[in-house]
Parts: structure tokens; sequence; C-alpha cells
């Protein structure tokens, strides 16, 4: 059985180590850099499985470059770069890595919320350009967390991680979701609408799909105070950006921490022109912990498949019968 696996990116050695354990003749790009479409192409001919990251889009032209294709396990709970219609009609197993990341990317969603209102990276710029010369009674104030009202639109795991945190800084916690459970112990369900009305702090958690696509838009933009931060530690799709760009421009809203870009890893100039913006490179998960932990998780899951077990997060499990 020494099927062929192709890892499309370097990711923490544990993956290797148990996809070669388990018998697979494993390739690995040695850059950390993306590969080429054609890279890509040629790199998963007759491969059993591949071990996606969330920049390889895993399209028809993919699935039909690898007629042996059994699986694709992608390391990230979000799926939204993979083709999963086209993967079930040809067979091939999509599977995922929830769970494992939940409270990394919710500890940074707050890192992010905390950084706006307190105004950190910009008190940091401050300090570095050599700009403290006195204590000042009026210097970069922002603006109180504890007991303010924390938004969460998506309440699944991540959200309610997010959701639990808030018990710390008192604060009233309001979300909403049309998969969002009727009640939790961390929170109370409004309408969207009500959420954004009333919410200090917007933070989002839902999935991307074409049904999340620029679910906050200039509409809900407006909805919101304009003493409200948007938080976005989700999809960059999810917000239409131009509009938040007018909105944060505007003074429609007072700011936002944004990890995730609608066109990453492109990012709007707009967005980095403004001092009321927390901007990160899709760090969400990113803890040494937390990727090993993935890693490990979407060799097993790619392992499962392989040797028809039940992997641990499959998306279509339908194929698996
Ligand atoms: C990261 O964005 C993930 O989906 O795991």
């Amino acid at each position: 059985m020494n099927y062929r696996v192709h890892i499309t990116r370097p990711l923490p050695q544990i993956a290797v180590d148990l996809l070669e354990e388990a018998g697979y003749q494993v390739t690995v790009p040695n850059d950390d850099g993306l590969p080429s479409r054609d890279e890509l192409l040629n790199s998963v001919k007759d491969a059993r499985g591949i071990l996606s990251i969330l920049t390889e889009k895993i399209d028809k032209e993919v699935l039909e470059a690898a007629p042996d294709l059994k699986v694709v396990s992608n390391m990230a709970v979000g799926y939204d770069n993979i083709d999963v219609e086209a993967a079930t009609s040809r067979g091939v197993a999509i599977c995922n890595t929830p769970g494992v990341l939940t409270d990394t990317t919710a500890d940074f969603t707050w890192a992010l919320l905390m950084a706006v209102a307190r105004r950190v990276v910009e008190s940091d710029n401050y300090v570095r350009e050599g700009r403290f010369q006195w204590w000042g009674p009026r210097l970069l104030m922002g603006t109180d967390v504890y007991g303010k009202t924390l938004g969460i639109i998506g309440y699944g795991k991540i959200g309610q991680a997010v959701a639990r945190r808030a018990r710390g800084f008192e604060m009233e916690v309001l979300y909403s979701g049309s998969t969002a459970p009727e009640t939790s112990e961390w929170g109370r369900k409004v309408s969207q609408e009500e959420l954004l009305e009333r919410s200090d702090f917007v933070s989002l958690h839902v999935p991307y799909r074409r049904s999340t696509h620029h679910l906050i838009g200039a509409e809900q933009l407006n909805r919101m105070k304009k003493s409200a931060y948007l938080i976005n530690t989700a999809r960059g799709p999810v917000v239409d950006e131009n509009a938040l760009i007018s909105a944060l421009k505007n003074g429609d809203i007072a700011g936002a921490g944004l990890d995730v870009f609608e066109d990453e890893p492109k990012v709007h100039p707009g967005l980095c022109e403004l001092d009321n913006v927390v901007l990160a490179p899709h760090l969400g998960s990113a803890t040494v912990a937390t990727r090993e932990r993935m890693a490990a998780m979407a060799a097993r899951n790619l392992i499962a498949v392989l040797e028809g077990k039940e992997p641990l997060s499959v998306v279509n499990p339908a194929v698996l019968r």
C-alpha cells in the first residue's frame, strides 16, 4: 500500500511523521511560499490523498488532475477553499479540523478586540517613534470593554468560546445565527438586527458560504452604533470591505479588528490608511501547539479515510457509506 499523499505546504512535522508511520509516501514542497497552480496540478497527479491548507483552491480542475484521489483533508475548520459538491460527486471525502483551534481562535478574537478598543497598535507605534515625552491625561484614550455589550454573529464552537471569555469582562452577550442554539449559558439569542443595534462590539464567527457573502454590508454597518467596533476572525468576504471602509471613514462605526480580508492576501489600501483599524494576516489559530494539533488531526483524518475507518471530522460523510 505505497500510496502517495501530497501535502500542499510545509506544516508541522507531526503530519509527515504520522503519514509516513502509516506507510504512505509523502510529498511536500520545501518552500513556504504558495505553490503555483501548475505546481499544484502536477503534484497531485497520482496522489491518493491531499492534505491541503486554506490557501489552496481545491476545485474541479485539481480533482480531475488527481484521478486516484480518495480524500482531501483540510488543515482548517473552514473549507470554503474546496468545491465540496464536485468532490462528493467524484466520491472524494473532505475532512476538516474543528475543535482543536476553538480556544486559540477565541483568544485571538479577544486580542483584536482589546487592541482596537485600547489602541494598542497606535500606542506601540507612538512609543517606538520616540513620541512619548510625558504622561498625558488625554493621550491615546480608548474605549472601555468591561461592562459593555458584545454581539456574536455565528454561535458555533468559536462564537461560544468568545462568549465564555466575555464573562470575565462582565459583559452582556447577545448572539444570532440561523443554526445558533435557542438558549446558552453565556448569552441571549436575538435577531441579527437587534444585535447590530445594541452591541458595542460585533464579532463574526460564521463560516463562509454563498448565504454569508457580504452578511455585513452598508445596511448592517449603518444599524451599528457609531461607537461600536467590528471584529472579523471568520472569513473576509463575510464583510463588504468597501462598505466597511466607507463606514470607518465616515464615522458610522468606531473601528475594526480584522484578521481576514475579502481578497486575501491582498489588503485593501483603504484599510491600511486608517488608524482605527487593527489588521492581522489571518492568525486566528496561529500558536505552535494549535498548529501541531491541527496538522496531526488533518493527517489522522486522511489516514482514517484511506484505511476505511471513520475520520474525526468529515464534511461529506455520504461518500464514506
Ligand atoms: C482558519 O481560518 C480555519 O478555518 O481553520
